[in-house]
């Protein structure tokens, strides 16, 4: 057994982190506030094409700010991917408002637009139209907007886009998170680029930006005396952890292109294992590649992937399961759900890979040997 653990998706401090956070220090804006944390809002808007941004604490805060600006409250519905992390829907509930989950298109896995319009016609045959829709950009692959945005402009719902795990991504030459009315990143310990934990939200809107900053900081209201007239929430990144966003910025381009070439990899050395398959990419964009997924069909391969998934535990290296869809989730069992088998089917056979953009070829080489004696392919 290797004693070192091969994750799925650790940190890469690869850049200048080491050299900006010792800024942070030097200049004593310990604190969640300073220049380290405007210049990584500049340098994400500049990324995104996205012209304004606040950075926050985590993905989970920037989605629990877009519903508030939204007006989510008590009673609405809101509408959201099915096929993520609960860190989408979880918001959905703080504001008091109930989730609807919409199931996934087996070409992209990511949200289904013909099911989108379905659940919209059926609300309107009800007289509820959803307050808003959360649309997940799974795995560091973007939802397909055009027919999205076109069916939510037509009911007047308004897009909050997920792109937490899709930093870098694009869909038709236009950046992850600029799509729909708010865009949502994150930089928790396991995404593309990380601040350990953190996460920002983009909108072209300037008001609804300045607003969240004033929600995120406690709603202090301008008086020289603390003051509130609303509830706040302290929502926002710390100075040092903005200067370590900064310096994973600069080098997301290396770390895309090195987890592309880890995708391109696993499909090179598997792609002939029967009854396995891969993520597809859709056509009109580019992913960042953040993981690498697999589906291992059971009635075609001589194992199944949590075979798979145990054999590589054994050698201390982690796999994942495909996110177990909201709708089958315990705690989201009362919500109404528009489809769902095609997400079943994915969580019963599909598995992460490790995909760390300083993953070793050597340690990708041997996953891939672990995976093909399991699978029973020399
Ligand atoms: C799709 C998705 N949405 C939201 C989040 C929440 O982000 P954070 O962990 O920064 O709160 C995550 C990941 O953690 C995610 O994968």
């Amino acid at each position: 057994m290797n004693s070192k653990r091969i994750y799925l998706s650790p940190p890469d401090l690869d850049g200048r982190e080491r050299e900006l956070i010792l800024e942070a220090y030097e200049s004593n804006w310990i604190t969640t506030l300073g220049p380290q944390v405007d210049a990584f809002e500049r340098d994400i808007c500049k990324r995104t094409g996205v012209p304004y941004a606040a950075a926050l604490s985590s993905g989970t805060a920037a989605l629990h700010l877009a519903l508030i600006l939204m007006g989510v409250k008590q009673g609405d519905e809101v509408l959201c991917s099915t096929f993520t992390f609960s860190a989408s829907a979880n918001p959905i509930t703080y504001c008091g408002a109930a989730p609807v989950f919409i199931d996934s298109d087996a070409s992209t896995w990511n949200l289904d637009p013909l099911l989108l319009e379905e659940e919209l016609q059926s609300c309107k045959k009800k007289g509820k139209i959803p307050r808003a829709l959360i649309v997940v950009d799974l795995y560091g692959q973007c939802a397909d907007y055009d027919p999205i945005l076109k069916v939510c402009a037509e009911y007047g719902v308004p897009v909050i886009q997920d792109a937490a795990e899709a930093l870098g991504a694009t869909y038709k030459g236009k950046s992850a998170g600029s799509f729909g009315a708010m865009g949502v990143l994150s930089f928790n310990g396991n995404k593309i680029i990380t601040t350990s934990g953190g996460g920002m939200l983009i909108s072209s809107n300037k008001e609804v930006i300045d607003h969240a900053r004033f929600l995120a900081t406690q709603a202090r209201d301008a008086a020289p005396h603390y003051q509130h007239s609303q509830i706040g929430y302290n929502y926002r990144l710390s100075n040092i952890l903005a200067a370590m966003g900064r310096g994973q910025l600069e080098n997301l381009d290396k770390k895309i292109a090195r987890r592309k070439e880890i995708n391109t990899v696993y499909r090179k050395l598997m792609s002939d294992i029967p009854g396995m398959d891969f993520m597809p990419i859709a056509g009109y964009g580019e992913p960042n590649y953040w993981l690498t997924c697999i589906t291992v069909d059971p009635l075609q391969s001589k194992s199944t992937r949590e075979d798979i998934r145990l054999a590589l535990e054994k050698e201390n290296i982690e796999s994942r399961p495909l996110w177990k869809p909201m709708h089958l989730q315990p705690v989201f069992q009362s919500c109404r759900v528009r489809g769902g088998s095609v997400t079943g089917k994915l969580f019963a056979e599909g598995l992460c890979l490790p995909s760390g953009s300083g993953m070793k070829a050597d340690d990708q080489q041997r996953i891939v040997e672990i995976i093909r004696t399991v699978c029973n392919v020399s």
